[in-house]
């Protein structure tokens, strides 16, 4: 039985963010070179994406560079960068056609030309897209945003745009990477390692986790219904008893 019928589309989780690891693994285990992963990375990534726009999921967030993996050989940087490129080229028609909005976050800047150009092209042309927003997570460092952000608001404050009594929540998240998306549900992460590598620190305070020791580019839409179902399954008390929830 397709798992997609057990999804219970009332409680589906808003805001999925994946952590896409285990493409090197998945390339030594076939006797192939690194870059053979990350090239067969962008099935799975195109699965994600199909899979949940048509589930309606609202927000998906994709790790796909992070701040750390700059120290990766040149070599690898370059194929991964390169990857990026011919990746939006390719899907920028799917995502019209299915009406996504794909938006970025991370320190931008520091992507090669070539990247930022293609990028931004591709979040004009999806702007006006509704029916899922899907972000990349790109040169990101959750470290890095807060960072920022701490900056944004003490400016603001030595400004007297704000006031810093009135510093709360809410105006933190106004000034993250992530701010116009919603808190993540659900945070999914493949190849087994169960960390988060900078990722999202703030964003997943209430996040259902999970874990599974799929490789990334062996994940598949019914990989990520059985993540969604399970995620189905768990209580989210936010701090609260299960008693206060029924
Ligand atoms: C994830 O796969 C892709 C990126 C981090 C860019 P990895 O390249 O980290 O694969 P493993 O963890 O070495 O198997
Ligand atoms: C996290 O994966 C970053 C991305 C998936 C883009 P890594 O493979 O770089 O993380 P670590 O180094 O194993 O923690
Ligand atoms: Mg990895």
């Amino acid at each position: 039985m397709d798992l997609k019928n057990e999804i219970n589309k009332n409680t589906l989780p808003k805001h999925i963010a994946v952590i896409m690891d285990g493409n090197g693994r998945w390339a030594k285990q076939q006797g192939l070179l690194r870059a053979f992963g990350h090239e067969n990375g962008t099935k799975s990534v195109k699965q994600t994406v199909e899979a949940c726009a048509e589930l309606g999921v609202e927000n998906l967030t994709l790790y796909a560079f992070s701040t750390e993996n700059w120290n990766r050989p040149k070599l690898e940087v370059k194929t991964l960068m390169k990857l990026l490129v011919s990746s939006l080229k390719n899907e920028v028609k799917t995502l019209q056609d299915n009406n996504i909005k794909l938006t970025a976050i991370g320190n931008l800047n520091t992507l090669p030309k070539k990247v930022y150009s293609e990028l931004f092209e591709v979040i004009e042309t999806t702007k006006e897209n509704t029916r899922m927003t899907l972000t990349l997570a790109l040169s990101y460092g959750s470290r890095e945003e807060i960072i920022n952000t701490v900056k944004e608001i003490s400016n603001k404050v030595k400004n007297n745009i704000i006031s810093s009594e009135n510093i709360d929540e809410s105006i933190i998240n106004e000034h993250l990477y992530t701010r116009n998306l919603l808190d993540v549900d659900l945070l999914i992460r493949t190849s087994g390692e169960q960390r988060i590598s900078n990722f999202l620190l703030w964003q997943i305070a209430y996040a259902e986790l999970y874990f599974t020791s799929v490789l990334w580019p062996d994940f598949t839409k019914q990989h990520l219904y059985e993540a969604i179902i399970e995620y189905q399954k768990r209580e989210r008390r936010f701090g609260k008893t299960s008693e206060q929830l029924s």
